[in-house]
This record gives C-alpha cells, sequence and structure tokens, in this order.
C-alpha cells in the first residue's frame, strides 16, 4: 500500500521571495486571539509549536470525510487512509533525506523514540561494561530511558561536559570516546539553553571508536534543514508538535540494517506476518515497530506541517529567527537584573533567563497577565539547571512567526516584574 507520491506544498512559491511575517501570523489562528484582554504573545514554540490553519483543516478533513483504520481494509475510505498515512512517511523521509521510508517510524514522539532504541537496540546489543555518552544539557528523556537500561544492563553512563556559557566542549568529548563506548546520546539544540551542538563532528568522532549515535532533533528540526545522511547519524528522533504538527506523533528514523537487526519494541496488530499460539512471525519494516491502531490523523498532519515549513523555506524561517533573536538579545540587556543562563557560540532561537528580583515562575506568571506566554521551571533538563546552580529559569522560545513587537510586550513585561518587586 505505500506510495512515494508527495504532494505539492500547499504554500504558494511567492513567500519564498518575501517572508511576510504579518501574512504569515494569519496561517496560524491561535495568534489573533485576545487573553484577558491582550493580545497573545506566544513565546513558548519549544515547548510546543502553535498549528497552522492548513494542519487544523486536514485533521478536520480526514475525520470528516476519510476516517477508517488504516492498513487492514480493501474497502475505499481505508486505502485513502492507507494511502495518506504512508505518504507521510514518504513526505518524512524525504524532509529529513532519509534513504527509505522503512527508516521512518511512527511513535508518539521522540520519547517514545528514545525508549524504543533503549529497549530494543539497547537491549540487544549492549552488554554489562558498554559506555553510552550523553551530553550534560540532555533533556529528560534523553537520560531515564538510558538510566533504565544501565540499571538493568549494568552499563556506564558518562557525561560530556559543557563550559559556563552552555558550550559543548568537543575536546573533552573526544577524550571521553575510547572502544568502550558503544552509543552515543546527544542532543542537536539544547531545550534549555539554546546551544547548537557540533553534531556532524561528534557522530565522525564517536564512529572512529565504533559507537553508533542517536541525536535528538526535537529543538532542531523546527528551524534548520536536517540531513540524516550528510550527518551520518544512526538514530534520529523528533516530536511533530514542535514542528507545528500535531501532539501525539512524531518519528523515530533508523539506518535500515540496524531496524532490521532489532528485536520489536511493542507487541499486537499490524506489527505481525503471522501468529499461532506456538509463534509468532514479524512484519517488514517499519511496521516491525508499529504495532497497534496508530495515530493516523497525526501522520497525515504533520505531513502537511513539514510541507508548510518547506514552502515558506528553511532560509528564510532561519533569517527571520535569527533576526528576532538578536533583536531579543540585545533588548533583552537592558532590562536591569537579568542574567542570561547560557550564552553558547552557536544558539538557537531560545533565550534562559534568571532575574535577580524575582523567581521565574513570578516572572511567568506577572507576563501572563498581559498575555504573555513563556516557559518556567527546568525544562525537563533538571541536570543542566545543577550545573548552573539554579532551580529553574525562564525562557523565551521563538517559532517561524514571532516578531519584534512580540519581543517588545516581553521587554515591557520584564520592566513591570522589576517595578513590582523593587
Ligand atoms: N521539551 C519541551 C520544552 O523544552 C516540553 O519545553
Amino acid at each position: 500500500m505505500t506510495s512515494p507520491i508527495v504532494e505539492t506544498p500547499i504554500v504558494e512559491t511567492s513567500r519564498l521571495i518575501n517572508y511576510n511575517v504579518e501574512e504569515i501570523r494569519q496561517d496560524f489562528p491561535v495568534l489573533s486571539q485576545q487573553i484577558y484582554g491582550k493580545p497573545l504573545t506566544f513565546l513558548d514554540s519549544a515547548a510546543s509549536a502553535q498549528k497552522p490553519q492548513v494542519v487544523l483543516d486536514a485533521i478536520q478533513h480526514y475525520y470528516a470525510r476519510e476516517y477508517a483504520n488504516i492498513h487492514r481494509g480493501v474497502y475505499y475510505l481505508s486505502q485513502v487512509g492507507t494511502q495518506k498515512y504512508e505518504d507521510a512517511r514518504v513526505k518524512l523521509q524525504k524532509f529529513i533525506n532519509a534513504r527509505s521510508p522503512k527508516e521512518i517510524i511512527f511513535v508518539r514522539g521522540a520519547t517514545e523514540a528514545i525508549n524504543l532504541v533503549a529497549q530494543t537496540y539497547g537491549r540487544k546489543f549492549l552488554k554489562a561494561g558498554d559506555e553510552i555518552i550523553l551530553s550534560r544539557m540532555e533533556h529528560h528523556s534523553n537520560i531515564v530511558p538510558w538510566q533504565i537500561l544501565r540499571d538493568e544492563k549494568d552499563l556506564v553512563l558518562t557525561v560530556s561536559p559543557i563550559d559556563d556559557k552552555g558550550n559543548f566542549l568537543f575536546g573533552d568529548y573526544e577524550k571521553l570516546l575510547s572502544e568502550r563506548v558503544k552509543l552515543v546520546a546527544i542532543t542537536q539544540i539544547s531545550n534549555a539553553l539554546g546551544t547548537i551542538t557540533p553534531i556532524r563532528d561528534i557522530i565522525t568522532a564517536a564512529h572512529k571508536v565504533g559507537a553508533k549515535v542517536l541525536v535528538d532533533g526535537c529543538q532542531a528540526v523546527p528551524h534548520m534543514r536536517v540531513d540524516v545522511q550528510a550527518m551520518d547519524a544512526d538514530f534520529y528522533v523528533f516530536s511533530g508538535h514542535k514542528i507545528y504538527g500535531p501532539t501525539g506523533v512524531g518519528i523515530l528514523y533508523g539506518r535500515e540494517e540496524l531496524l532490521n537487526a532489532m528485536p520489536p519494541y511493542q507487541g499486537g496488530g499490524d506489527m505481525i506476518n503471522s501468529v499461532t499460539f506456538a509463534k509468532t512471525t514479524y512484519n517488514d519494516l517499519p511496521h516491525k515497530f508499529e504495532a497497534g491502531t496508530p495515530h493516523i490523523a497525526g501522520g497525515i498532519g504533520l505531513g502537511v506541517a513539514l510541507d508548510y515549513v518547506d514552502g515558506l523555506g528553511f532560509d528564510n524561517i532561519a533569517r527571520h529567527e535569527q533576526q528576532i533573536l538578536d533583536y531579543a538579545l540585545n533588548r533583552i540587556c537592558e532590562v536591569k537584573g537579568v542574567n542570561l543562563i547560557g550564552r553558547a557560540d552557536h544558539m538557537a532561537g531560545i533565550i534562559s533567563f534568571t532575574m535577580d528580583l524575582a523567581h521565574p515562575h513570578d516572572i511567568g506568571t506577572i507576563l501572563d497577565q498581559d498575555g504573555i506566554a513563556i516557559r518556567t521551571g527546568h525544562h525537563c533538563a533538571q541536570p543542566v539547571m545543577d550545573f548552573f546552580d539554579i532551580p529553574s529559569t525562564a525562557r523565551l522560545s521563538l517559532g517561524l512567526y514571532n516578531t519584534e513587537q512580540d519581543i517588545d510586550r516581553f521587554i515591557d513585561g520584564l520592566h513591570k516584574v522589576n517595578r513590582i518587586f523593587s
């Protein structure tokens, strides 16, 4: 039922030339809302990005007109759903430049993807004494699955350090590499600091000692073109909801030969070829890892989100976001008592900070009263908070729809925090 049909991008090509952010904002219905009588200023896209109307329409259309279970029915609706879901897989393949759609496994999100690799690849191929390297700034979802595996298999987890600005220390990482290291699991962009890691070099160095590399691409895919072949990743994971797609769907990319060698993760329908009480044989890739009815509308919606982002063009998005980031970094320095947490040499659109006079939760609450949404807390990255000796930060994160006006409102909000607490 797989078909290599790729739908034409929905966004007209004129946008490629002229990135008109005000026009683009009209694509996101949520952004035109008032919150407590104030215009919504959404600065929390690293947690979850807002959805363009085309994604909402695609989900609505699927449920209203095309809904049926997939991979199971010979009738029209089931065939249409199957076709659209498998088309979305092909879009994902092309989006990250995987070799084949078989290398794209639909999962609930990056968290499930990492757990899948830990519990299948890790359980089968790692043995007592083997080492896994993580970085100091990993999200909990790229720490805890490996701790569970470590405790089960008596592995060693090693933490690759960062400096006071949040830079990944590549020289120190190289020193940690040895033939005992079997896996490196590392983020491409830190969700807590915005640091961009030198992922290509990290992978090349790991491969020299024979280690496999899993890349957490959650914060990278919305901001930059990812090419898993050029980067030479063994596994690459991301969640759909951070790239303007639905929640509850994401992907695990794995090299075909690795996925073939791995045992299944969950057992159930669709992942089998034949079942008797004596013996079960498993389906081919990618279905071997996709037990049960999947998030069909989610996969289809994610495909449409990728079309949308592709239509705008990564060069345009990156240029726009960099402009807003520079503006925000300049303006935030005007505010008294702000401490930036992480100021790496290469950063994506994330600014983590504390304020002398107010706790991050108070900052978030005061900004919220003016309709400004930021995230506060440890950002599911407690080890990096410990490194900076703080329990939490306030965090602004950018999406392709943010404007200088959003930053102006945010800065006004920080001045208000200072007035309230002084
Ligand atoms: N990992 C998401 C964040 O950074 C939820 O906010």
